[in-house]
């Protein structure tokens, strides 16, 4: 049997780039590659241009820094016929766009690979850019009977022509509160606003990231982080686990997840069992919600009162083999070389269409 060709699609035009690059190494170093032949597409992070990344290109963190696509290798041509080299065709059978952040995780890569009819990991358009879009997602979430932080979004255009308007609507929210961009990741840009006079500041930074900031309510509570793998076209959802930050972080921002050791996860969280259901189940309801396809990491804030909040759905969470969900995948079982075959047979008998389910 010929070996099925992947093109593992990592780097990218977003601020998560690196971490991308970490996970398509993971992803290189567990493929079976009696059956599937990789090929390491990368994104440049500033052109954004597509490269055809040398065998054995180093993907590893290395004395406390992060890998990235280089400029200088070969460029890759994407049409509507697929990838090529030098007029050559890379014979692409499958997609695994390992990118994270918009211009990958936000339907536009979905979208290019369903025009050029090549089945690819993961989440389809629509899933994508909703949950890519927090706004969006949240009302989504809300009207299948989940509860989401109170919140409301300011866009630069509105903050920057009407700020008393805005300032009106945000005086019904209780502090703290939490300000970030709308469609962001790694908690870039996200502040933890304690009073009105640190509001002005929080929102300018969130829309540094994003003309759509979002001000929501600040939960306090516990992190609790839910994987979620499509097999068989059933889905298996993991024990949900805990993250516990140091205490010298205020929440968990862009330090607290990837610069310190001083995050761990408790798996499985210690929560009441019939908080563990109803939290597996909830994370069943916002992956079927969106509509979404493959895998994707469901994160919820268990507040200190007792309630389930959903707080946000990663259509390709981090993916590193010691990223949350693998960790999660494997302490359900399922080894990380697994789920990566699981995904890939998953793109290959995909019955959903273009916009999800
Ligand atoms: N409404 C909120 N209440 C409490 N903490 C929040 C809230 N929104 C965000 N946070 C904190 O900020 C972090 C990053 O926000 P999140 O919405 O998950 O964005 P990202 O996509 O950047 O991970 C969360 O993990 C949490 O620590
Ligand atoms: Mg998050």
């Amino acid at each position: 049997m010929s070996k099925i060709h992947v093109a593992i699609l990592c780097g990218g035009r977003s601020s998560e780039h690196e971490i991308s690059c970490v996970s398509a190494g993971g992803i290189l170093s567990a493929i079976d590659r009696n059956r599937y032949q990789p090929i390491l597409i990368g994104i440049t992070r500033t052109s954004g241009r597509w490269v055809l990344m040398p065998e054995g290109y180093p993907l590893e963190i290395v004395d406390g820094v992060l890998p990235s696509v280089p400029e200088d290798a070969p460029e890759v041509n994407t049409d509507i016929h697929g990838f090529s080299v030098g007029g050559k065709s890379l014979g692409v059978d499958l997609v695994f766009p390992i990118l994270h952040g918009p211009y990958g995780e936000d339907g536009t890569i979905q979208g290019f690979c369903e025009i050029a009819n090549i089945p690819y990991v993961g989440s389809g358009v629509l899933a994508s850019a909703a949950a890519m879009d927090k706004s969006f997602a949240k009302s989504i979430f809300a009207s299948h009977a989940m509860k989401v932080a109170e919140g409301i979004v300011i866009t630069a255009e509105k903050w920057e022509s009407s700020r008393a308007t805005c300032e009106a609507l945000i005086g019904v929210l209780a502090y703290p509160l939490f300000v970030k961009p709308a469609r962001g990741g790694s908690s870039r840009g996200t502040s933890k606003v304690h009073n009105p006079s640190e509001l002005s500041d929080a929102i300018l930074e969130a829309h540094r990231f994003d003309r759509k900031a979002l001000v929501e309510e600040g939960v306090k509570g516990r992190e609790i982080e839910v994987a979620v793998l499509e097999v068989d076209g059933s889905l298996v959802i993991s024990q949900p686990g805990e993250v516990i930050i140091d205490e010298k972080f205020e929440f968990y921002n862009f330090e607290a997840k990837y610069l310190d050791d001083a995050t761990t996860a408790a798996i499985p969280a210690p929560l009441p069992s019939d908080v563990i259901t109803e939290i597996r189940a909830e994370a069943a309801t916002a992956f079927t919600a969106l509509g979404c396809s493959g895998l994707a990491r469901v994160d919820f804030i268990y507040s200190d009162e007792g309630q389930i909040i959903i707080n946000e759905i990663n259509t390709m969470p981090g993916f590193t083999s010691s990223s949350m969900y693998p960790t999660l995948m494997a302490a359900s079982g399922i080894t990380y070389s697994q789920v990566i075959d699981e995904l890939m047979k998953c793109a290959l008998t995909r019955r959903n269409s273009v916009l999800g389910n």
